[in-house]
């Protein structure tokens, strides 16, 4: 029997209502298969700083610091937007992925055919994509040093912020992005602004060198622009992309959408072997954020957070066939036209958030009986 000590961080807006549903997912892995899951629940963002002025405690740290994997929801809200910078709900977060040196951050993009119609673009466009963004995490403009806001004349103000990529750092993201792409179809891009950044200018440099030890995956660069463009355009053309943390984080949202919703994109962010658990530091998450105008209505979609819960399994626990599963039951809930509403059109049933996870259970129960 494996037994995984799994921390749930369900933090602000809808992250609370979609962990709800994750744990369903958690509960029925729990009673139908031989995994053995201890969940711990405990507060990150608002909700932290709420209930213990900070929004990630030192207790809550350690937890994540000797969990197997961590599930997080997502943090944030315009109650929070007004503290000052260092306590704000984003920074628990942040603090988790650099403690943790959660440095590779996967973000896969897959359109389920059943939602090709739900996407802005054409069907013809989005169908059969599957994309794979590998986002580095822990470093680039979102850590790097000197940062702040400074008075530099009596009415001036400067807000400052560096971006910094050493070759280490963009080396060990390159390695990970190309043992993705060569499980795949071979196929890396990556992305950059070395036209302009002299610090992206070192990521290609340094992601072309790593490219010799990988003679079978092909690899071609393209600048952040371009690349926006192109993921609109023709997003089919990519396999694996792999970029800068920020650059990461604004295409992974345009990828989202190319999917239908935000809604529908999970991710993992993983880091080096954690010496208690001797697994790797890992924690998964939706992409999307708390959602403030749709929290507490049970209406947000929780299929990003189950595929979360997914990608745990497969990343953490080395159960990608219960990932497969997961994927399969969502697929089918979908094709009997079940929605929640940033997915929903007139032709669907629109469902809750409640609603769409017994759907998925309903579908795993009946996948019971065949080889799991
Ligand atoms: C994401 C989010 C975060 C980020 C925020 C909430 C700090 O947008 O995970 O994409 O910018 O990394
Ligand atoms: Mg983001």
């Amino acid at each position: 029997m494996k037994r995984f000590e799994i921390l749930m961080l369900p933090g602000d807006g809808i992250g609370q209502e979609i962990s709800l549903e994750a744990e369903k997912i958690l509960g029925w892995l729990d009673i139908n298969t031989k995994l053995k899951l201890d969940i711990t629940k405990s507060d990150v963002g608002g909700k932290s700083i709420d209930d213990h002025g900070e929004p990630l405690t030192h207790k809550v740290l350690n937890k994540a610091l000797s969990a197997d994997a961590i599930l997080l929801g997502a943090v944030g809200g315009p109650k929070w937007e007004k503290l000052p910078f260092d306590i704000r709900p984003e920074r628990g977060l942040l603090k988790l992925r650099k403690e943790l040196d959660l440095y590779a951050n996967y973000r896969p993009a897959i359109v389920f055919e059943s939602l090709k119609d739900s996407s802005s673009l054409k069907g013809e466009i989005i169908s059969g994509l599957d994309i794979m963004i590998i986002r580095e995490l822990t470093s680039g403009i979102y850590f790097g040093e000197p940062r702040g806001i400074k008075n530099i004349s009596e009415n001036v103000k400067e807000g400052f912020n560096t971006l910094r990529y050493n070759t280490d750092e963009i080396k060990r993201i390159a390695l990970i992005a190309f043992e993705v792409a060569r499980k795949r179809k071979k196929k890396l891009c990556s992305v950059d602004k070395a036209n302009v950044l002299e610090s992206t200018e070192l990521w290609r440099e340094i992601v072309t060198e790593t490219s010799e030890f990988f003679p079978d995956v092909s690899l071609s660069h393209m600048y952040v622009d371009n690349a926006s463009m192109q993921l609109v355009k023709n997003p089919n053309q990519f396999d694996v992309i792999v970029t800068t943390n920020m650059f990461g984080d604004i295409l992974s949202d345009c990828a989202a959408m190319l999917t239908g919703s935000l809604g529908m994109l999970p991710s993992a962010s993983i880091g080096s072997i954690n010496k208690i658990t001797k697994n790797k530091y890992a924690m998964y998450e939706p992409v999307h954020g708390s959602a403030p105008d749709i929290s507490g209505k049970n209406i947000a979609n929780p299929l990003a957070m189950i595929q979360s819960v997914g990608m745990m399994l497969e990343y953490s626990f080395n159960l990608a066939s219960f990932n497969k599963l997961i994927l399969k039951s969502i697929n089918k809930v979908l094709e009997k036209g079940f929605r929640t509403q940033d997915i929903s059109n007139n032709s669907n049933h629109t469902v809750s958030t409640s609603d769409m996870g017994d759907l998925v259970i309903e579908e795993l129960n009946k996948s019971k009986n065949e080889k799991i």
